[in-house]
Order: C-alpha cells, then structure tokens, then sequence
C-alpha cells in the first residue's frame, strides 16, 4: 500500500496535443447532415512514443462548456469514430464540442473546441419546393438553361443567414450577383429517387440591408441531360427545377426566410444548351443583362411553377466538384488557322478563354485525348460525346468558360471566326475536391511518372461519383472499376466520404435479391454487345464493389461505423452469389465480363480472358465471403463469421477442385488463387512458382486485366518472388505498365496497348473503346505504397504500421507517406553499396513493426516500434 501524498495531483502530458478535431462530414459546408457525429482527433507533438489509452468527449451548447455532457473516461486507443456522447442535434442546433486523451503520460489538455451546426434534418424543415420556368417542362433536346430569380427585403443588417440549396438539375446559385459557392456541377450525382444531396452555405457576408437578389441557373446535368452510349435523356425527369431556402437573422434580432415558391420569376439567357457529354452552347448576345443583381426587369419572364418536395433531402457529406488546378496550355496555330491547345497532361476539365471580336463572331472550342496521324484530335473514341463549347461573341472583349459541363481531354483545337482573336486560354481542371494524403516517389522516374498518372486518372475520375472514365459517353459508376482500384484510391486521396456516398446509393439500388447493378447510380444499359449479360448486367468482379470497397475504406481509415453501415449490403451480395452456385459449388452457369480486357482476349470481345470466368467468378465469390467473415468479426457477429469463413473453405474447395489445373496456366489463376486463399496450402509456394514461371517465360510482360491486375503483384512478393514482381512493373515492352510511360501516357489507359507498339491507335479493332483515361491498372500503386516503399496498415485505420521495405530490381531508393487518421507515416530506404538504410517517422498514438527484406539481410524484425522516427541501417 502507498502512503497518500499531498503532491499528488492528476499526471498531465504537456508534450502532446489533440488536433484536427472532426466529424464524419468531410463537405467543409458550415453544417453537417449527421444529427450524431461520429468524431475524430489527431494527437500532435514531439515526444516519441506517445500512445492514446482513454479520452473523454464534452459536448456543450458554447464555448465555456458550462453544463457539458460528458461521455466519461473511454478506455480505447484508437483516434476515429467515437460516438456522440450527447442527444441528437436538432435541426439547425449548433453544439460545441472538446476531447482530451489519457496518453501513456497522463491527461492532455482539452483540445481547442470545435464547433458543429446541423443541416436541416427533416424534411418538414423544407418549406421551399422545387420551382421550375413552366416553359422549360419536356424539353425532349438540349436547349436554353432556365433561369430562376427572385428579390426580397432585408429590414435590417444581417448577422447570420443560411442558404439550404439544391436542384433537380445541376444549379450555380448566386446571391446579389455573386455565387455563393466555387463549387461545381451541385448537387452532383446520386440515386435521384431516393437521395438528394443540398449544400448548406453561410451567405451572411453575400447579402445587405435592403433590397437583395437570389438567382440561379439550373443545367440538365445527369438528371435530365444524356446518359450512357444510348444518350437517353430525361433519365431522371423532364424537368429542370431550383430548391431554396434562405433563412436570415437580423441585427434587430427579426428573422427573414426566402424560399422558392410561385414568387420566383423564370426565363432563359444566353446559356443555348449545356449536356455534360456535348458541352455547351452561350451567346452573349441573349445575356439578360443583371438578371442576377437586384432591379433587373423580369415582368417578361414566366411565374415558376412549384413541384412537390423530392424525397430523400439530405446534406451532402463529402467534399464537392471545384477546380483544383490551373494550367497554362501551349498553343500553336494549325496551317488552318485553328488554335491547338496541349494542356501537357490529360485532364477532365473545361477550357478557359479570352477571346475578342464583334458581334456574332463565334468561337468553338473542340477537345480529345489524343491526336490523329495528321496531328488532329482524335474525337471518334469520345463516342456519341460531342465534347464541344461553342460561343457567340456580343462584341469586345469576353471571358468565355463553358457551364454545366466537363471533358476529358489534353488536346484541343479552338476555332475563331474572321476579325475574333484569342487571347488567353487556360485549363480549369476539375475533380472532387478530396484532399491528398498519399505520396510515393523512387530512384526511377519512369516509376514516378507511373504513379503520377494514376494520381491523375483517379482525380479525373473522382468527380461526383467514381467512374471510369471522363472523356467519352459513359462516364459512369462502373462497380468493378473502382472494385480495382479502391485500395489506392484510399491511401492516395481520402476518399472516405466521397466513397461512403457511392456506397450509400449502391446500397440503395442494390436489387432486392442481392444483385449489384453494373454502374451505380444505376442506369439502364440496355444491350451490352457483344455479351448476353446475367442478371439484370450483374456480374462477379463488378458486384463485388459491396464488399471490396466497404473492407478497403475501413482498412484505411478505421471508421468500424461505416462497416457496419454497409454491412447489410455486403451480406446481400455475398448471399446472392452463394445463390448462384451449382451443385459442384461452382458459379459456372452464367455470362461474366471475367477478366475484361486481359491482353489476349480478342479486341472486340474483352469478356474472352484466357482466364475461365466461371473460375475468377468462383474466385470471388470465395473472396468476398472472406471479407464478409472479416467484417462480422469486426462487429462482433460470430455467427455470420463462422457462416461465411464456411463458404469461403467450400468456395475455395471447389473452385480449387474443378479449376486447380487451368489456374497455374494463367497470371490471373495464380494471383486469385494466392491472394483469395483459393490454393490450399500445401500448394501455395507451388503456385507461386508457377506464377513467377509465367512471368518470366513472358518475358516480364503482364498478362492480366480489370480482375487480375490489382492482385498479380501482391501474388508474386507474398510468395517469395519480388524479383518476378520488379519485372513486370519495370517491363516496358508492351503490355506493361511503363510501356504505357514510355508511349507518353499522362493518364492510365483503359487497354494496355492503347496505342499499339508501332505508334499507331486501332480505333477500328478495338470498337472505339478506347479511353485514355481508366484508372482499374492503377491498382498497381497500392503496391508502390505497401511493397515497394513498405508502408502497410496492419490494423483499421493505421493504428498498427508494418515498415516492410522490399528494394528490388535496380531501384536505389524509394519513399512513401500517407497522411492517416492518426497523422503522417512515412518511409523512406536507400541503398548503398551493401547497406540498406531505413528513415520511418510514426505519428501518435500508433506502434509498429519492422520487417527486413527476405534473403538480402539476415536482420531480425523489430518490433514495439513507437511513434517517431527511427532510422534501421542493415547490412548484407
Ligand atoms: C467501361 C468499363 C467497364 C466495362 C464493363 C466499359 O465500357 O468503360 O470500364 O467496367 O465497360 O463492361
């Protein structure tokens, strides 16, 4: 027993901070949706070794935290997704709220606090409905962008005003002639029917005593413009319409609410058309000058007409469409006079350009990924997407920026007419505004250039929903693409949120029976020739986007609500497929799009791998079992566990019993049966002998497509055959990932010999499909991460860390950082001579181990790595 001392006081860690307080919401709107945020923290500060063991959250009504609920001490060490100790919010509520952490110390400091201010949350909240111009109602073809305005009073100085907004329709919304947001394309994509996003803007500083203005152009955007290579319209609704709600408190304490209703006045402006596949048509001619300023004369236009309220409103919680980046171009002037614009990389984005001339002169502007034999744009792979901005001058000098509208292009040929010259053009890239958290750089540029386009190809890809490709007429939430690609997707942007949305509307439209549609939102496909698809266009691979995406989120950033969100989701497709099984246990029975576009399989039929699809649908069905058993363990279901760890063992059983021979003769047999634990395994090293045999009797060429790729590399180092590994990712004849480097990609492509060996582009051969910009061979980055560099998460969220270099091949050095939840981990090696050189830096709250390279040093692994930084230098 100790003797009780008046010195004692509660131990404080001093040294360490809890930071970067948030919420499940990554909008960056000034309120949230979620009426219970779940909340998360950093730590920050120098002392090494700093582990959380407990926090307590306070939740107050202000700033003093006089009266706070409290959620008590928490034993936990992990940093993301704590519950919201107190009620709900209201709608409209503002709450404050504060953390602090026992660490391996003591108590830290409370955090600065942070504030929260919910969404309007009921849809009883909305007394606005959605107004539209009477006249714009059927509009069967792209035409005039309807405008909506109406003017109102403020009696006195505005201290605090929001402005709730959405449309049916894509709207830019302006208050008093300014927008009130630089965010693009609102309220981007979802299931319509059941899910419309709005945005919350803090307008305060937009609006003024007296007289005020609200305004609003509402494109077809996805609701009502084209879809899909058919270019079906009205998809969603004949009707473009604006839903507003503008809540204002004065200084003299009175409140003034503006909403749309039959008061609002519509007409049409200078906007011709604008479809997000065809671009845009303005004349500046027909601009009703200061339509969106106070005192402009609408006793012309039409009384909007009001619809009923959509269901589903709710705020949106990831981060919007905005342009994230400006290029300057180079230009030069074709024999014909026409402007060539090369932005240098491929983007999605719109043109910017200034342009001067009299009235009537028009300039069109034209876009395409590549160029043909004659240095003209190749515009027959867009498709049915016209990707064309067209413009009439009004005289003088303009800016001219299309609206409503994006491309996927690096090339561009702008044509004036006589007496209009260009003056200054620019590139406006455009992405989902997700912040970038990973990074990777080695000693081989050709590497860095691989990686950098898959940078770019996720971020012009990320843009409202993840699709598969920006530039011709799809553009679509393809499942099996972002199935591919989901784990580099999370380590190199924070795609949480922006993912969590997707899902929710996959959840949504996921048939009653478990099947997956093949594009979420789901939109009809009609034929997909030349393959009779199963199931409504479900197939394994595609649909496996329930399970994958949901495992690759929670692995990366911790959130075990989200699993638990999406876990019903998950089941239904594992229960669907199970389904599908024959008697052998086998999914044998129907058409699959298998291992699309493997490099063997003829042009026009990438269905055809040489990899049986019945075998990789097997595969999968196996795997998503697994991960399905992972995800119950994690919430504590233990009989779906044992349930589905069962169909895993029989899946695998049998797919290995019908298929074990055909599989060692593919690259994409091997890695599933590695990787989804398909080999039993007394035959795992076996295989991947197999595998590494393959590769090198290819010469290092790679042999996989959309389903194999993402797997074949993990296959090869987790067997023992790094060296297999290295070839294929450093082979640069074609197929191979910097043969698509060395042609000059930007982006990556859709097939591996997008431009085939000679130079040339087989437009023909290839059915058109052919896009520039594909990110599912991406996938390769989550190997740069994890193996290359050797920075893996070993458990959710990164709060355990594996520094596993594997230096391989001729690289000298490599490096990665990926800012996770609990902060920045880096790693970087270097090799010299026989030395092998190892800089880790581990953020707070987080341990790790260190696991030498296998064969090249005899060192140890070390482990209760703390965080910090810690140099390992081995020798060989
Ligand atoms: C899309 C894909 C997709 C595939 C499946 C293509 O047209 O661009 O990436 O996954 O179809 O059929």
């Amino acid at each position: 027993m100790t003797t009780p001392s008046f010195e004692a006081s509660p131990t404080t860690d001093t040294a360490t901070k809890v930071t970067a307080l948030r919420t499940a919401d990554d909008s960056g709107l000034v309120a949230t949706p979620l009426p219970e945020p779940r909340l998360s923290w950093s730590l920050t500060g120098d002392r090494p070794g700093v582990l959380q063991h407990a926090y307590e959250v306070q939740v107050a009504a202000d700033r003093s935290f006089t009266g706070a609920v409290s959620s008590g001490e928490v034993e936990s060490g992990a940093v993301t997704d704590h519950p919201w100790p107190a009620g709900p919010l209201g709608s409209r509520e503002v709450r404050h709220w504060r953390v602090r952490v026992r660490t391996d110390v003591g108590w830290t400091q409370w955090s600065q606090p942070a504030r929260v201010e919910a969404a309007l949350l009921d849809a009883g909240d909305w007394t606005a409905r959605p107004v539209h111009v009477p006249s714009d109602r059927g509009r069967t073809s792209p035409g005039p962008v309807p405008l909506l305005r109406r003017e109102f009073d403020l009696p006195a100085e505005p201290v605090s005003a929001r402005l709730y907004v959405t449309s049916l329709g894509v709207h830019r919304t302006g208050v008093n002639g300014r927008p009130v947001s630089g965010e693009l394309l609102e309220p981007g994509w979802t299931s319509y029917p059941n899910r419309l996003l709005y945005a919350t803007y803090d307008v305060t500083g937009l609006l003024s005593p007296g007289r005020n203005a609200l305004s609003a152009a509402v494109g077809d955007g996805w609701y009502r413009g084209h879809l899909t290579w058919h270019k079906n319209r009205d998809v969603y609704g004949d009707t473009s319409a604006l839903l507003a709600q503008l809540e204002v408190t004065l200084a003299d304490g009175g409140t003034v609410t503006v909403v749309t209703d039959d008061r609002w006045r519509g007409g049409y402006g200078g906007l011709l058309a604008a479809d997000l596949y065809d671009g845009c048509a303005r004349d500046l001619r027909q601009e009703p000058h200061g339509w969106r300023l106070p005192g402009f004369d609408d006793r012309d236009w039409e009384r909007a007409a009001v619809l009923p309220l959509p269901a589903g409103l709710t705020q949106r919680a990831h981060p919007p469409v905005r342009v994230v980046q400006v290029i300057r171009p180079e230009l030069s002037t074709l024999p014909d006079g026409t402007i060539a614009v090369d932005a240098g990389e491929n983007v999605t984005g719109v043109l910017r350009l200034r342009a001067d001339g009299p009235a009537g002169g028009t300039v069109t502007v034209r876009h395409a990924e590549v160029l043909d034999d004659d240095g003209r744009l190749l515009t027959g792979i867009l498709r049915g997407a016209r990707a064309t901005d067209e413009y009439t001058l009004s005289g003088g000098t303009a800016e001219l920026e299309p609206e409503f509208t994006f491309h996927g292009f690096r090339h561009a040929e702008i044509d004036a007419s006589p007496g209009v010259t260009v003056e200054h053009v620019e590139v406006a890239v455009m992405a989902g505004d997700l912040r970038r958290i990973g990074e990777f750089h080695c000693s081989d540029d050709r590497v860095n250039a691989l990686y950098a386009n898959v940078v770019r190809s996720q971020r012009g890809n990320f843009l409202a929903v993840p699709t598969d490709c920006p530039q011709r007429d799809e553009r679509l939430g393809w499942t099996g693409d972002i199935m591919a690609f989901a784990p580099t997707a999370c380590a190199t942007f924070d795609s949480r949120s922006f993912l969590d949305s997707w899902l929710t509307d996959l959840g949504i439209e996921q048939r009653p029976d478990g099947a997956v549609p093949l594009v979420i939102p789901d939109v009809d496909l009609g034929e997909l020739p030349p393959m009779d698809l199963p199931f409504a266009g479900t197939t394994a691979g595609w649909g496996d986007a329930a399970t994958v995406v949901p495992t690759a989120l929670f692995d990366a950033y911790g959130h075990r609500s989200l699993l638990g969100r999406h876990y019903a989701t998950m089941r239904a497709w594992v229960d669907f497929t199970a389904g599908r099984l024959d008697d052998d246990g086998t999914w044998s029975g129907n058409a699959q799009l298998g291992d699309w576009l493997d490099p063997a399989a003829p042009p026009e039929d990438p269905a055809r791998a040489t990899t049986d699809s019945a075998y990789v649908a097997t595969a999968f069905v196996a795997h998503s079992a697994r991960l399905l058993a992972d995800a119950a363990r994690e919430l504590g279901r233990s009989d779906d566990a044992e349930r589905y760890a069962e169909l895993h063992r029989r899946t695998a059983e049998a797919a290995w019993r019908k298929w074990g021979g055909h599989a060692r003769t593919t690259q994409t047999g091997c890695a599933l049966a590695l990787e989804f634990g398909i080999a039993p395994a007394a035959e795992r090293a076996a295989v991947g002998e197999s595998l590494a045999a393959l590769v090198r009797a290819n010469d290092g060429r790679i042999a996989t497509g959309f389903l194999g790729t993402p797997f074949v590399l993990p296959a090869l180092s987790g067997s023992g055959h790094t060296a297999e590994a290295y070839r294929l990712l450093l082979n640069t004849e074609c197929p191979g990932w910097l043969y698509q480097v060395e042609r000059g990609a930007t982006t990556m492509w859709e097939r591996w010999d997008a431009i085939r060996p000679d130079g040339t582009i087989d437009t023909e051969k290839a059915g058109t499909m052919l896009s520039f910009n594909h990110y599912a061979y991406g996938a390769v980055a989550a190997w740069l991460y994890g193996s290359v560099a050797g920075l893996r998460a070993t458990s959710p969220g990164y709060r355990t860390i594996e520094i596993a270099p594997r230096p391989g091949s001729a690289l000298t050095s490599a490096s990665a950082s990926i800012a996770t939840p609990y902060g920045t981990v880096s790693v970087a090696w270097s090799v010299r001579g026989d030395t092998l050189t190892v800089d880790a830096e581990l953020p707070p709250g987080t341990t790790g181990r260190f696991l030498p390279p296998e064969g090249l040093h005899s060192a140890q692994p070390v482990t209760g790595l703390g965080s910090g930084r810690h140099r390992l230098v081995l020798r060989g």
